[in-house]
């Protein structure tokens, strides 16, 4: 029978943004700031949409191997953001949450990251997680390491409380935009049994109507968990 709850926790991989830019004969820069511009409203709809729990993936950990005219002018966005946004967060009662090696980024964003993560941590009505520095694997090692050192034995469940992601639900509706088709090392724990969901637009091309098709879509799925 078809699941016609709505996701408690949707991931969305934000791809295309260099492609979408190198199209219009733009830099890749001018590609980030179209990204930032689809990401601010989208995620607002994601959260009026009924979902709690909103992670999307800013930076790779691999990404940070970019040309750094490149990695410059998407620091310049974050500073930007995290500058400016946090107080409407506040106001719309979403905390925001870091995930990622926020070590392998300029100082002054982790501290601005630090600085909006305590303003907004009375937020109730959903979470904002962006990932930056982010790899899931090494996410996974790290929590696989502190296992260790503790001398603890873990299960699933507690396990995935050790993970930068620990106090999330996992997530049900992962979405890809800008046509691969791949995890790219995005929550690859947490999103064990989400539902995937790719679309050949590049993000800043990605309407709320397209994620709207997503949820739709979403709802129409049958999650068995191995079941029958
Ligand atoms: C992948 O597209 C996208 C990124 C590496 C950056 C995503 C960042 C944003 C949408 C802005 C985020 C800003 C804040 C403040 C969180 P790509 O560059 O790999 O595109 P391509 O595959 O077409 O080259």
């Amino acid at each position: 029978m078809a699941d016609m709850v709505l996701p408690h926790h949707v991931a969305i991989i934000m791809d295309g943004n260099g492609r979408w830019a190198t199209r219009r004969l733009m830099p890749r820069a001018a590609g980030h700031r179209a990204g930032l511009k689809r990401m601010i409203p989208l995620a607002e709809h994601v959260f009026e949409s009924g979902v709690k729990y909103c992670t999307l993936f800013a930076l790779s950990a691999e990404n940070l191997n970019r040309p750094q005219e490149e990695l410059e002018s998407l620091f310049q966005l974050f500073r930007e953001y995290f500058a400016k946004q946090i107080h409407k967060l506040e106001q719309q009662g979403i905390r925001l949450r870091v995930i990622g090696n926020l070590a392998l980024i300029p100082a002054d964003i982790a501290a601005l990251i630090a600085q909006g993560e305590r303003e907004t941590a009375k937020g109730k009505r959903g979470t904002l997680t962006l990932a930056i520095g982010y790899g899931a694997r090494q996410d996974i090692v790290s929590a696989c390491n502190s296992a260790m050192k503790e001398g603890r034995e873990v299960t699933v469940e507690t396990f995935a409380e050790m993970l930068s992601t620990g106090g999330m639900p996992a997530v049900d509706l992962l979405i890809r935009t800008g046509k691969e088709k791949r995890l790219s090392n995005f929550l690859l724990f947490e999103a064990a049994y989400a539902e995937l969901y790719f679309s050949e637009k590049m993000f800043p091309d990605f309407t709320n109507k397209h994620f709207d098709r997503a949820l739709a879509e979403y709802c129409k799925r049958d999650r068995r968990y191995g079941k029958i």
